[in-house]
């Protein structure tokens, strides 16, 4: 059974029960209160009359009370002498009536108020006197009919309620099938289809309730998937051909190692050539395991609360002598201010030095490379400016992605296989911050990494 079919039957049963509830609670009230209310009306009335035949003891005063109980709708009236013979008789009361009237009178105490033996009716019996000696009875025969209509009237509302309810129920069920369990049972199709492999497709709703939230949300996951494909077959393509041609250089070389005899330096340049190409392999393969585990959230920072400037300070002492091997300078201006992050120095060292290949790769010698910090609101920023060519602002945005390679670097053959600046922006992300490129209006490529600053940034002491 469906959803929307148990949702229905379930307001179905509870409005039913409401109504049930409702209609016996005002049936057990409205009873009890007519019961009560007839009780001691027909006690009051006979006390009355016992009263006034009492003080005025004259066949004109039974005569009056005769009339005055033959207007009272559904009731028997009788007077009774002491032996029980009828002495006056309301109009309808027959001889069985009366029988039972006797019967009942003296079984019962003589002035009491009862149902009748069959329930449906509500006897009364008073004597009355005179001059303080008995001298008859007074009974009354109440019907019950006007409790059995209201009653009767009460059960047919009952039912056409209940009747209404379940109109009603079928209505919601009719309402919720078409707009809930048709739309569900497209969208758990619609699933099924993209499961299959059908990436990409998308329902394209316009609902703008929860079904339509749902329906959106099942298009982006459809999309990212396509995406996810996509990057998949890209990344596969790219490893294999940045492996292809490093394994065709050691597979060429060592076969001419093996098939000619060389002249040793040959040899040993052939050797080289080999070793070469194993280390941009094993480079190649160590990046992807980086770029994986940080992704995949397996690497993990040893953050402490370091002042950047320290932090980079001691970045360009380590890495100083290195660029000048490769004729290029490396220079820092330290902020005024403290600047407290949450670091892992050798990361952040990691992601600078990928940035300082870069600058020293595609400048080449006379390469300038300067880095400052400073703050901005409540973060801190590090820029990192080299003078080199810079890349084509078409381009910016896809320096990111995994084994891109600018066309300069992939035509001036520089080693590299895309995936530093991946690399480098994993890791500034694990610090909670982020990293912009941006061409220099003077020349050159700038990198802004923003980092959060901790809540205690103070003024450095003047030295
Ligand atoms: N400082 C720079 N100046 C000019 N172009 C740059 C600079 N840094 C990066 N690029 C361009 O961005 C591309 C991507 O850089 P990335 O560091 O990700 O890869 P790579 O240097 O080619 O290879 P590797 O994985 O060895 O770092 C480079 O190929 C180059 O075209
Ligand atoms: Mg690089």
């Amino acid at each position: 059974m469906n959803v929307t079919t148990k949702i229905s039957i379930m307001t179905g049963v509870m409005m039913l029960v409401i109504i049930a509830v409702l209609a016996g609670s005002y049936y057990a009230a409205s009873t009890s209160f007519y019961e009560e209310q007839t009780f001691s009306d027909l006690e009051s009335r006979l006390a009355a009359h016992a009263d006034v035949i009492d003080q005025n003891f004259h066949p004109g005063t039974f005569n009056h009370i005769l009339t005055m109980e033959e207007r009272e709708e559904g009731v028997n009236y009788v007077e009774f002498d002491m032996d029980l013979h009828p002495v006056r008789i309301s109009d309808g009361a027959d001889e069985h009536e009366i029988a039972a009237y006797q019967a009942w009178i003296q079984s019962h105490s003589p002035s009491e108020v009862a149902y009748s033996p069959g329930g449906d009716r509500i006897f009364a019996v008073s004597p009355f006197a005179e001059n303080g000696e008995t001298a008859g009875y007074l009974f009354i025969d109440q019907s019950m009919q006007p409790l059995a209509d209201t009653t009767a009237a009460l059960f047919r509302l009952t039912l056409a309620a209940a009747g209404g309810s379940l109109l009603l129920g079928a209505l919601f069920l009719l309402f919720l099938h078409r707009r809930v369990h048709r739309p569900l049972r497209e969208l758990a199709d619609s699933t099924a289809h993209i499961a299959d492999g059908h990436w990409g497709e998308t329902l394209d709703w316009r609902r703008q309730d929860e079904l339509g939230l749902l329906s959106s949300r099942i298009d982006e996951m459809s999309s990212q998937l396509a995406a996810y494909q996509q990057s998949r077959k890209q990344l596969l393509s790219s490893i294999s051909h940045d492996l292809r041609t490093p394994l065709t250089y050691v597979k060429a070389y060592a076969s001419l190692l093996q098939d000619q005899p060389q002249a040793p330096e040959e040899a040993n340049r052939q050797i080289s050539v080999i070793h070469r190409e194993a280390v941009r392999m094993e480079r190649l393969v160590e990046d992807l395991v980086e770029l994986t585990n940080m992704e995949e959230g397996k690497r993990s920072l040893r953050l402490e609360n370091l002042d950047l400037s320290d932090a980079v300070q001691q970045f360009c002492n380590n890495y100083q002598a290195a660029a000048e091997a490769e004729h290029c300078t490396l220079s820092f201006s330290r902020s005024s201010q403290q600047l407290h992050v949450h670091l892992d120095q050798d990361r952040l060292e990691q992601a600078l030095y990928n940035l300082l290949r870069n600058a020293v790769l595609y400048t080449g010698p006379g390469c300038r490379i300067h880095l400052h910090v400073y703050q901005e609101d409540k973060t801190a920023v590090l820029v990192f400016d080299d003078n080199g060519p810079g890349i084509p602002a078409s381009q910016l945005s896809s320096i990111w992605d995994r084994f891109y390679r600018g066309d300069d670097a992939r035509s001036s053959k520089t080693p590299g296989s895309g995936l530093g600046l991946s690399i480098v922006k994993q890791l500034i992300h694990l610090h909670d911050g982020d990293i912009q490129a941006e061409n220099r209006p003077e020349g050159g490529l700038r990198f802004l990494i923003t980092l959060p600053l901790i809540n205690r940034t103070s003024q450095r002491p003047a030295d």
